[in-house]
C-alpha cells in the first residue's frame, strides 16, 4: 500500500479514529510524549498526527506546534479540534514530503507515533534523513511505533494488542531504524516496550 491508498484508508476512519483502540498503540505514545519534556519555547512537529489529539494537549505548554498527515480527513478534524489554540498548524502532507511552512519552521522537537510502519523500508530511510535536517543539533527526534526486536512470528499472541495487521502494515527491525538514526546524525536510544514496539530517542548531533 502506498502513501495515497493509506491515507484513503483513514479518512475513512478519521471521525472515529482514537489512539487507545489497541492498547500498545497507547502505550507507545505515552512513553513518546514521556521523552518529549515539552518546552515554553518548543516548536514541535507531529509527524502523521491523525487527528491530532496529542498536539492540542501539548499546546498550552509549548510555543508552537505543527501537525502533518497526508489524510484530508484527519487533517480537518484536527484542526476543529484545535480550534482554540492559534499556535497550532495541521497541514497536509507526509513524512517524505514536508511543507514548507513546516521545513521553514525552525522545528526543534519532532515526534511520530505509529506512522512509519505504513511505509516502505526505503522510503523510512528517506523519510528519517529529510526529517533529522530539519533539527538544529541537540533537537529530539522521538519515534514510536511497531518495530521489531524478534521474529515477528513468535508473537503472533499479542497481534490484537499492538494492532499489527501483516496485510497492511510493515514494520522495520529496531536493529535496521537504529542505523537509518546514526546514518541521519540522531544519536538513538532505544526503549522496547515489547516484542513488537519500541521507541527510539535520538538526538542530533
Ligand atoms: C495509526 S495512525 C496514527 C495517528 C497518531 N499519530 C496516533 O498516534 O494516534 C497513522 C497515521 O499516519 C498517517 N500516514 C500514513 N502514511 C503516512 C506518511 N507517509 N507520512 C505521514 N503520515 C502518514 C495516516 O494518515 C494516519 O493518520
Amino acid at each position: 500500500m502506498n502513501t495515497e491508498e493509506h491515507a484513503e484508508r483513514f479518512n475513512k476512519v478519521a471521525h472515529r479514529y482514537a489512539t487507545n483502540r489497541f492498547p500498545g498503540r497507547s502505550q507507545c505514545i505515552q512513553k513518546v510524549l514521556q521523552l518529549l519534556h515539552p518546552q515554553p519555547e518548543d516548536v514541535i512537529l507531529d509527524v502523521g498526527c491523525g487527528p491530532g489529539i496529542q498536539l492540542v494537549d501539548l499546546a498550552p505548554s509549548i510555543r508552537t506546534g505543527f501537525g502533518v498527515d497526508p489524510a484530508a480527513s484527519m487533517i480537518e478534524r484536527a484542526k476543529s479540534e484545535a480550534s482554540a489554540y492559534p499556535n497550532l498548524h495541521f497541514l497536509e502532507g507526509s513524512a517524505e514530503h514536508l511543507p514548507e511552512a513546516v521545513r521553514c519552521g525552525s522545528v526543534n522537537k519532532i515526534y511520530s507515533n505509529y506512522v512509519i510502519h505504513h511505509l516502505p523500508n526505503t522510503h523510512k530511510r528517506e523519510a528519517i534523513r529529510g526529517l533529522a535536517k530539519l533539527l538544529p543539533p541537540g533537537g529530539l527526534f522521538i519515534l514510536g511505533d511497531m518495530m521489531f526486536n524478534d521474529d515477528p512470528g513468535k508473537h503472533t499472541d499479542i497481534f490484537d494488542y499492538v494492532g499489527y495487521v501483516p496485510e497492511n502494515d510493515s514494520p522495520a527491525y529496531v536493529s535496521d531504524l537504529e542505523e537509518m538514526f546514526s546514518e541521519s546524525n540522531l544519536i538513538p536510544k532505544i526503549h522496547v516496550l515489547n516484542p513488537l514496539v519500541a521507541v527510539i530517542l535520538g538526538q542530533k548531533i
